[in-house]
């Protein structure tokens, strides 16, 4: 099979030295060469300080939102959510405040009243959020962890109970998976206010969760567009989810300030391995397709082949993914090319070079027109043999965020000294979750990371130019092993 593979551009791409960086780096996604590589000086030490290769193209500072542009030159595309968008929220926003008459705000009115739930199939109207999965005799209510207080957890008086049916989609999925004392990691990307986070770190006491927060689109104001860091950790939301990790002591809950994007979901995706065990894209890919829409263009993408590109490499970040897309007016142009929400994520599926079963719709609600929640499963993950194919640990996992909060300090002074709230369900919380103890997901400390992990850390750092050309290199090392391979098996027939 011919493989496509582009010349190295940029300034990654100038240099022996940097040359042979990226040569290093490509080895590492090659057992062989990684082993070998390792024999001779160590994955360490190119990615050290001193006159190692890559010092020769040193990474600029991370740039936080609001601070002056790096000083070498290099491109940052801004972060903007087209003007477009922005006006459809606030138009939306005005009629819901508006016209209390409207059937939607006849459903948002019983955003506090209890669920109704269905062990059918029949399609949800006016509003409401039907669990399609559920178990036979099984409330979603039942299935909640911790008794969260709707008024501070919804967002644009989006109903509760898209919330309680939601999560009870994903825990019977997760308990399936993993039962309830299993290791695992999660990424709750778009947390908000951390409902899902919570819910699943109090599910799942062994489990490690980072909600991931930028404060983009919708449901969290939109500081992340330009602001900064620290402003990011005022929004409410993420003082929401702050305060209610306090409040149930817990230790494996943790909330990044962090706007992602394309460029961004690819250096994770270059890492070449799992970054978490599960991730929940719950109502947030948009939102990242918009603020992606410029590095799309800049990449030589069109805006379709861009989103596709953005959820192929979102899906490569996990073995495992909740998604709940939106309906049209958003993904206009996803709808306008494949149709179904469905129809874009078989084709994410499929450039992700990755198989997987699709399992779902699992919920439906109304919201906004009609957003279904699929579970996307790689093919064979729960094969034993998968176990070779392991997300990161719990430090290289924290390592790939600028920030993750609460700091140890503050996590272990907390931790433990509020009591569990009441309604907090069948299954441990807070307080009374046991310690983690696994090498990989204890707190506190930074212990070493593997050689896999500090390349995860260094190519967030790195230009955009040496991410590609690590991506490349690693194609043309697969294919030329390949290749070999071939050669041998001919020659061993001759
Ligand atoms: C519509 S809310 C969805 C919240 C939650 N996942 C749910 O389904 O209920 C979208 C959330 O994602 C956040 N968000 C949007 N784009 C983001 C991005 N590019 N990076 C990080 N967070 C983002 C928003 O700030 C907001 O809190």
């Amino acid at each position: 099979m011919e493989r496509h593979v582009a010349p190295l551009t940029g300034p990654a791409g100038s240099g022996p030295a940097t040359a042979a960086a990226l040569q290093r780096a490509a080895a590492s996604a090659s057992p062989a060469l990684a082993a070998s590589l390792q024999e001779a000086d160590g994955l360490k030490a190119w990615l050290g300080t001193g006159d190692d290769a890559l010092s020769a193209a040193p990474p600029p500072p991370k740039p936080s939102r609001g601070s002056p542009s790096p000083s070498n030159g290099a491109k940052t595309a801004p972060r903007e959510v087209p003007a477009s968008v922005v006006a459809a929220a606030a138009a939306v926003g005005q009629a819901l405040r508006n016209a209390p008459q409207t059937p939607f705000l006849a459903m948002a009115a019983r955003a506090s009243s209890p669920p109704r739930t269905s062990t059918g199939s029949t399609a949800p109207a006016g509003g409401e959020s039907v669990w399609l999965a559920a178990p036979s005799g099984v409330s979603a209510q039942s299935r909640l962890i911790v008794d969260l207080p709707d008024a501070e957890f919804t967002y644009i008086e989006r109903p509760w109970s898209h919330f309680v049916t939601r999560w009870a989609a994903i825990d019977v999925e997760l308990e399936e998976a993993f039962g309830e004392e299993a290791q695992f990691s999660v990424i709750d990307l778009g947390s908000c206010c951390g409902f899902f986070s919570l819910q699943a770190a109090a599910g799942y006491p062994q489990a490690f969760v980072i909600g991931v927060e930028g404060s983009v689109g919708v449901g969290n104001g939109t500081t992340g567009v330009e602001g900064t860091q620290e402003q990011i950790i005022e929004t409410k939301a993420i003082q929401t989810h702050l305060k209610w990790v306090q409040k149930l002591g817990m230790t494996n809950c943790l909330v990044a300030p962090d706007v992602w994007d394309y460029h961004k979901v690819c250096s994770l995706a270059a890492i070449g391995q799992p970054i978490c065990d599960v991730m929940f894209l719950l109502s947030v890919v948009h939102h990242v397709d918009n603020v992606s829409a410029e590095q799309y263009e800049a990449d030589g993408l069109g805006r379709v082949e861009g989103t596709v590109s953005l959820m192929a490499k979102l899906l490569q970040l996990s073995p495992r993914h909740f998604v709940e897309l939106p309906d049209k007016p958003w993904l206009d142009h996803i709808y306008a090319a494949f149709g179904t929400a469905r129809a874009f994520l078989d084709a994410a599926a499929k450039m992700s070079g990755r198989q997987w079963s699709f399992v779902g719709p699992l919920c439906v609600s109304e919201w906004y027109g009609r957003r279904e929640v699929w579970l996307l499963e790689e093919v064979g993950i729960r094969r034993p043999e998968a176990a070779g194919l392991r997300a990161l640990s719990r430090p290289g996992l924290e390592a790939l965020f600028p920030r993750v909060l609460p700091s140890p300090a503050s996590t272990s002074t907390f931790s433990g000294t509020f009591p569990s709230p009441p309604g907090t369900g069948g299954r441990a919380v807070g307080a009374a979750a046991p310690a983690l103890s696994a090498a990989g997901y204890k707190t506190g400390g930074r212990p070493s990371l593997t050689p896999q992990e500090e390349l995860g850390a260094a190519l967030l750092a790195a230009p955009t130019a040496l991410i590609a050309a690590h991506l490349q290199l690693r194609d043309a090392m697969v294919s030329a092993e390949t290749l070999l391979r071939e050669a041998t098996t001919t020659a061993s027939m001759r």
